[in-house]
């Protein structure tokens, strides 16, 4: 599986066994995805690029590093993706946060818009798309689809779990995006749940089961 990443530092595969345990209680889950989200930004912005610029400390001036181009766009698939993006703001507080809402229709079983706020400029911006899970991918690709048409500079895919046919959905719609996940499960189920999986993430974020 080219332009996928498995981020399976130790801290990483910890937290997610954690939190895949149905005893998890909610707000344990949540703390534990803005723990992980946290952790797994790191690996996913390692390769920003960067430039030098002069500043001055107490005793003298220097070249120094920082991020370059316009502030990152983290863009979050309604509604689970919105529990990831706390950790993900902790490690990078200036990032911008765009949102994408979509349904699936009942008849035609395609992905409808129902909401799409981005920031300006987004010619000029990275964007990392975060929704915790990747199963059938058809939200992955409908969001990755609409998001394009904003023509991003770079746009990379993040998912706390995913699975053998979420992947080979998003790569085939996208070649192009990379994607950053904790797991690669064993399948689907009928219900298109992942298996063995850690349930309804957004139930589980927000306690509405
Ligand atoms: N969405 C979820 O929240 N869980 C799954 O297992 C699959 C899709």
């Amino acid at each position: 599986m080219s332009n996928v990443h498995v981020i399976d530092h130790p801290l990483v595969q910890h937290k997610l066994t954690l939190m895949r345990k149905k005893t998890a209680s909610t707000s344990s889950f949540r703390r534990l995805l803005k723990e992980l989200a946290a952790l797994m930004t790191y690996e996913i912005t390692r390769d920003m690029p960067m430039q030098e610029v002069e500043i001055e400390t107490p005793l003298e001036a220097m070249k120094a590093k920082v991020i370059d181009g316009k502030k990152l766009v983290f863009a979050s698939i309604l509604r689970a993706g919105t529990g990831i993006l706390d950790g993900m703001l902790d490690v990078v507080p200036g990032a911008r946060v765009g949102h994408i809402g979509l349904y699936r229709d009942p008849k035609t079983l395609q992905a409808v818009e129902y909401y799409f706020k981005m920031p300006k400029d987004m010619h000029e911006r990275d964007v990392i798309v975060v929704d915790p899970m990747l199963a059938t991918g058809n939200s992955a690709v409908a969001a990755i689809d609409r998001i394009k048409k904003t023509h991003p500079k770079s746009i990379k895919f993040v998912c706390l779990l995913t699975c053998p046919q979420g992947v080979a959905a998003l790569q085939k719609a996208h070649p192009d995006v990379p994607i950053y996940t904790a797991a690669i499960d064993r399948e689907l189920d009928a219900h298109s749940y992942i298996l063995p999986g850690l349930g309804d993430a957004g139930d589980r974020i927000f306690g509405t089961q």
